[in-house]
């Protein structure tokens, strides 16, 4: 049975009546194939899985799509019964910022949260962070899943978790696709039809970018650039080629494992995107 609660005191109480590895799974809700995934590689795992449901205001600028971003709870709900989620955390604005929406004390993603999504939407790093630490304190979890489609969210969740020794272990679980390609997301809802068909450039220049791999940096940013150039209809933010660690634009020398990240704007939307790369090496396939 799935129990949904909505305050701390009620989340306390439930979990109360749980033992076992305990697997978080951290959403803002409009669940979909991707974040079945995540919980069915909790579950796989751990005894007890929670599922959180939280549209995070802190985490979005001025003009952002939080106003329009799909809460869906009643799905969701039917979701997580579905997958055999034990508990969903549901809380308000109010129960997760009691203080007020702007809390005085955050997290600071540091330098690693100005660069590529950083670099485009300020502070939002900050924003996740922190409701990130705030959900692990109420939860509790032995493991924490994230995706890796949101790979520079699950780097510096990683950082946080080490630098600030969250006694929490993070997986990551590989990027879910449609069958043409197109990274699942909450935001493709947004998608018109045309809209959507644009939107498989990202995906494609990715995997152009892979099978150029063996032939170096250069070739990997030419080729994906190359399916970008093509569709005017996408706006390119960045396509960036990073050492998966640092996020710094590989040299053009580089062999070894790189991050190939692409983030437009299709429509009102914006999208992201990424593969992780063997340079050099033998092409790993688009995950
Ligand atoms: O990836 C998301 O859905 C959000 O950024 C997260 C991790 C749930 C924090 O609000």
């Amino acid at each position: 049975m799935t129990t949904m609660v909505h305050t701390r005191a009620d989340l306390r109480a439930a979990m109360h009546t749980y033992a076992g590895e305990l697997g978080v799974v951290m959403t803002m809700g409009a669940l979909h194939d991707g974040h079945r995934e995540l919980i069915r590689v909790a579950r796989r795992r751990c005894e007890v899985t929670v599922v959180t449901v939280f549209l995070n205001p802190l985490q979005f600028a001025a003009g952002e799509d939080l106003s329009r971003y799909p809460q869906t709870l009643e799905s969701d709900m039917v979701i997580c019964t579905d997958e055999g989620v034990d508990v969903v955390f549901a809380p308000s604005v109010a129960e997760v910022y009691p203080l007020g929406e702007h809390p005085q004390v955050r997290v600071q993603a540091g330098p690693l949260g100005n660069v590529l999504e950083g670099a485009s939407r300020p502070g939002h790093f900050d924003g996740v962070l922190t409701v990130v630490a705030k959900l692990l304190h109420l939860t509790g979890p032995d493991v924490a899943y994230f995706g890796q489609k949101d790979a520079q969210q699950l780097l510096l969740i990683r950082r946080m978790v080490q630098d600030l020794d969250f006694p929490v272990e993070v997986l990551a679980v590989p990027t879910v696709r449609d069958s043409d390609g197109l990274a699942l997301s909450s935001r493709n809802g947004y998608l018109t039809e045309g809209d959507r068909s644009a939107a498989l450039a990202l995906s494609r220049s990715l995997a152009a970018g892979v099978g150029a791999a063996v032939e170096g940096p250069a070739a990997v940013r030419r080729a994906a650039l190359a399916v970008l150039d093509a569709h005017p209809d996408v706006g390119l933010d960045y396509l960036a080629l990073v050492e998966p660690a640092t996020l710094l634009d590989v040299p053009a020398d580089f062999f070894g494992t790189a991050l190939l990240a692409v983030a437009a704007k299709v429509g009102t939307t914006r999208l992201i995107d990424n593969a992780v790369l063997e340079i050099g090496g033998a092409p790993v396939p688009v995950s």
